[in-house]
């Protein structure tokens, strides 16, 4: 009796997690279920693109270098990415090992990527002329990619967006005075309208990025956004939908799913009041989200890799980003990166997937990266520093079963608890008494970064 009732329970727990239903605060069961695809995913694509491509020298472009509307106009009137082929923008996501993309749909500068029916200040509109959000998230469903949406609070070009200290005219005195007559709720109308048609005519909607708030003087907040409202809307229309950390609702239930760290490595897995918790770090080529043609600054895939690496093993998320050129391309370079990624994940995937951060138990080696899939049992040493001969892994003597090498499945023998590592004139250098010795090729396996896989004991 009892187990059938505490079954009921659950299975309406259940039911009303899927149905996203909010009766009352979500548990931290529901929340965790809600997220499950997403914190298995690991890894997202994250992809700028908008008028400022063609600039060619970052998103801020507009603000940065205080251009007026008309001004900034020159790149709407030449807005023609004739090479757009999401097919093709999906399928390298897809084959870099990326489970998401996550799209803007609306940057700073205020241009729309999609048809909206609340301005004229949008693609279909520009001598491109078609809507570029709708083949883009067709393409991401026929591969299986999970669709997210990046939509900017802020907006330079709407006549009611009042000017604040990142406005393009902020040093523009007789801008500014006409300005002061603005109405900001009816941005915040506007707003709402327009995340209400992008959740309403996409189908499902993933995940959403609202980017950002800056309350205080001179800026803008959950006052300015009418948060509460607009996360209530969105909880609404897209009950299954995860959203992050921007809407200014840090300190209100529910006012966010995941933390995000943005172009820096956390030092270790996020915490809230001491609780670890969903994170994604965003996370660029060379600094610039929007495609940047001078910016020299670029990762290597190696380091993409470790930062991807890193991540997972402090039990966050990667999205990475890719700035699409005013042709609609994916350039060179950030192709190099994503094909470099792509080779390792090919072989190294399971590694990151479904992974998170080692119990404590498992101290991490020196010049090693660990992350752990609880569900399968299995460690994974990720030797960013090849080592001569032995890899010696304390704590871990007695804990496992075997191991190998995972881009080739080869195994890897070790000795334990002492055991003996190598001759010395007189005696043999002994190993630590909880010391798990790995005795590796000399040679690095030819991968960016190999990865020991070792099986757990069963416990
Ligand atoms: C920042 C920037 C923006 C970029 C975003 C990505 O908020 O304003 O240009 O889109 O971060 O997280």
């Amino acid at each position: 009796m009892l187990r059938a009732l505490v079954a009921g329970v659950c299975f309406l727990g259940l039911a009303a997690a899927a149905a996203g239903a909010p009766a009352g605060p979500e548990t931290e069961a529901a929340k965790k279920a809600r997220m499950k695809w997403w914190t298995e995913a690991r890894f997202g694509m994250f992809i700028h693109w908008g008028l400022y491509a063609l600039p060619a020298r970052h998103e801020w472009v507009k603000s940065r270098e205080r251009l007026s509307d008309e001004d900034y106009d020159r790149y709407f009137a030449r807005f023609d990415p004739d090479l757009y082929d999401p097919l093709a923008w999906v399928r390298t996501a897809k084959s870099t090992g990326m489970k998401y993309i996550v799209v803007t749909t609306k940057h700073h500068d205020g241009f729309c990527l999609w048809d909206s029916s609340l301005t004229d200040y949008k693609a279909t509109r520009t001598p491109y002329g078609k809507d570029l959000i709708r083949p883009l998230v067709e393409a991401a469903r026929a591969e299986g990619l999970r669709v997210g949406f990046y939509h900017s609070l802020l907006d330079w070009h709407h006549p009611s967006y009042t000017v604040d200290r990142n406005h393009p005219m902020r040093d523009d005195k007789d801008f500014v005075d006409k300005a002061a007559a603005r109405d900001i709720g009816e941005y915040a109308e506007y707003l709402h309208g327009q995340v209400r048609e992008l959740l309403t005519r996409y189908g499902r909607i993933d995940t959403l990025f609202m980017d950002y708030s800056f309350p205080g003087p001179g800026g803008k907040g959950r006052n300015e956004w009418r948060s509460d409202e607009l996360l209530k809307m969105v909880r609404e229309l897209q009950p299954g939908i995860i959203v992050n950390d921007r809407l200014d609702l840090l300190d209100v239930p529910g006012g966010w799913d995941y933390r995000t760290p943005e172009q820096f490595m956390p030092r270790a897995w996020v915490k809230v009041d001491g609780r670890p918790v969903p994170w994604e770090t965003c996370q660029t080529f060379s600094g610039s989200w929007g495609y940047d043609r001078d910016e020299s600054t670029w990762k290597s895939a190696r380091q993409l890799i470790a930062m991807l690496i890193e991540t997972v093993s402090k039990g966050g998320n990667l999205l990475l980003n890719v700035g699409p050129t005013g042709r609609g391309t994916f350039d060179d370079r950030s192709l190099d990166r994503l094909r470099g990624i792509g080779s390792w994940m090919e072989l190294h995937a399971r590694s990151i997937y479904a992974c998170t951060q080692a119990p404590a138990e498992f101290p991490k080696p020196a010049g090693c990266l660990m992350t752990y899939d609880p569900e399968a049992g299995r460690l994974y040493v990720h030797v960013l520093e090849w080592p001569l001969g032995t890899l010696e892994l304390d704590g871990f003597a007695g804990h496992v079963d075997y191991a190998q090498l995972l881009h080739d499945a080869s195994e890897v023998r070790f000795t334990e608890k002492g055991g003996p590592t190598g001759f010395m004139p007189g005696s043999r250098e002994p190993g630590a008494e909880n010391t798990l010795t790995l005795r590796l090729p000399v040679r690095k396996p030819d991968v960016e970064i190999p990865v020991v896989e070792l099986f757990l004991k069963k416990r």
